[in-house]
């Protein structure tokens, strides 16, 4: 047995952010964000909406791809670093609001390498048997770990005249090199276990190192604290991640060709037997570097952070969902899936759709 894609699905949030945008609410502009990581929009849900609004929404219409119902899913792997709640964490909620019996739900925090652990389980669980129907969500809403006041989401609104408060500009600047990355979205995959001509995932390689955990994490509002959240952490916006991108940016592209090459050659393979690479959103030129190192041709490699920006755990589904329904990936395609992220992790699954 074999854990088969059988449907797809995604949400995006509603309300799209330009880069000219962004500009009016922080010292940036359109010519450095899309030249350093080619990002041109990204989405933000708004207020009060949730992670699990958009993953139930994913969720749904992967159900409906897969032509499965609610009540044959025997297994829910929520994959997401910003859940509804420090505690408890997003996949019974999905479970729940799609309607899905009482059934193994688990939460998975392997941030940008969220999806492909999540694969990585499903795949145990399928072909173990125990689980036969498997819905994976990838969700996260980036939008809300931004120091952001009022004034500048009523400047991200089209307001362009808003008042700033005193220094939010100042605020909202520290944090340029990172928010300007990010987007909130969700995608989800149904996976049902089958033995259909050669269908399903092959092989996955998963790898973490927690060395450099502290190179990509959100330094305050934990519980290395005491209380895990203070007032003073909020003031200095200790919630806001903190990241080293040149390091990051060498280590993801590193990780993410040396574990390629690693998965296609212990499967005899080469990437002139893949018809599509699937890697993870982060930065165009991240994924520009990588597909150097592997040698591929432009038609086997797709973005889509232009649109979205990075969305974490939603990026390779996302993915998939698009070039499945524009008919760039079809049943027997054989497609490589990279991912890097906060960790650190990283990761590669082998997937025959
Ligand atoms: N707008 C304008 N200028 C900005 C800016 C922004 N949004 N963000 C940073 N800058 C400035 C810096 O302050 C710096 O100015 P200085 O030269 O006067 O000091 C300059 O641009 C260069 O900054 P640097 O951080 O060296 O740029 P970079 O080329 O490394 O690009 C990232 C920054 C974040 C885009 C890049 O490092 C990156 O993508 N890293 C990986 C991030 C990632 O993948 N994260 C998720 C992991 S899964």
């Amino acid at each position: 047995m074999r854990a088969v894609i059988a449907g797809s699905g995604s949400e995006i949030a509603r309300n799209c952010v330009t880069n000219e945008a962004l500009s009016r609410i922080m010292d940036t502009t359109d010519a450095w964000i899309r030249e350093r990581s080619g990002v041109e929009t990204r989405y933000y849900i708004d207020a009060g909406q949730k992670t699990s609004d958009l993953a139930v929404a994913a969720g749904q219409k992967a159900l409906e791809h897969a032509g499965v119902a609610p009540s044959e899913v025997d297994l829910v792997v929520s994959a997401t670093m910003t859940p509804d709640h420090f505690f408890p964490g997003n996949g019974g909620i999905i479970q729940t609001r799609l309607g899905i019996p009482a059934v193994p739900c688990f939460d998975i925090r392997q941030q940008c390498s969220g999806f492909i652990y999540g694969l990585g389980l499903v795949d145990a669980y399928l072909r173990t048997g125990m689980a036969r129907t498997a819905l994976l969500v990838g969700a996260d809403v980036h939008s809300g770990f931004m120091p952001w006041r009022e004034g500048s989401y009523r400047r991200l609104a089209g307001d362009v005249d808003a008042p700033l408060a005193d220094g939010e500009w100042e605020v909202n600047s520290e944090s340029r090199h990172l928010s300007v990355l990010f987007g909130d979205a969700a995608s989800a995959v149904v996976v049902k276990a089958g033995d259909e001509g050669g269908r399903g995932v092959i092989d996955h390689i998963l790898r973490a190192d927690g060395a450099d955990a502290t190179k990509l994490c959100v330094p305050g509002i934990g519980f290395k604290h005491r209380p895990y959240v203070s007032a003073e952490q909020v003031e200095k916006h200790q919630y806001v991640p903190f990241m080293d991108g040149r390091y990051v940016f060498k280590m993801a592209t590193t990780r993410m060709a040396e574990v390629a090459v690693e998965l296609l050659t212990r499967n005899h393979l080469t990437v002139g037997d893949v018809k599509m690479v699937l890697m993870h959103q982060a930065n165009k030129r991240i994924n520009e570097y990588v597909q150097k190192m592997l040698e591929l041709p432009d038609e086997k490699v797709i973005h889509n952070i232009h649109k979205y920006g990075n969305t974490t755990a939603a990026t390779i589904p996302l993915l998939w969902d698009e070039a499945v329904r524009t008919g760039r990936i079809v049943p027997g395609d054989l497609v490589l899936m990279v991912a890097f992220g906060a960790g650190m992790t990283w990761g590669a699954t082998l997937v025959r759709a």
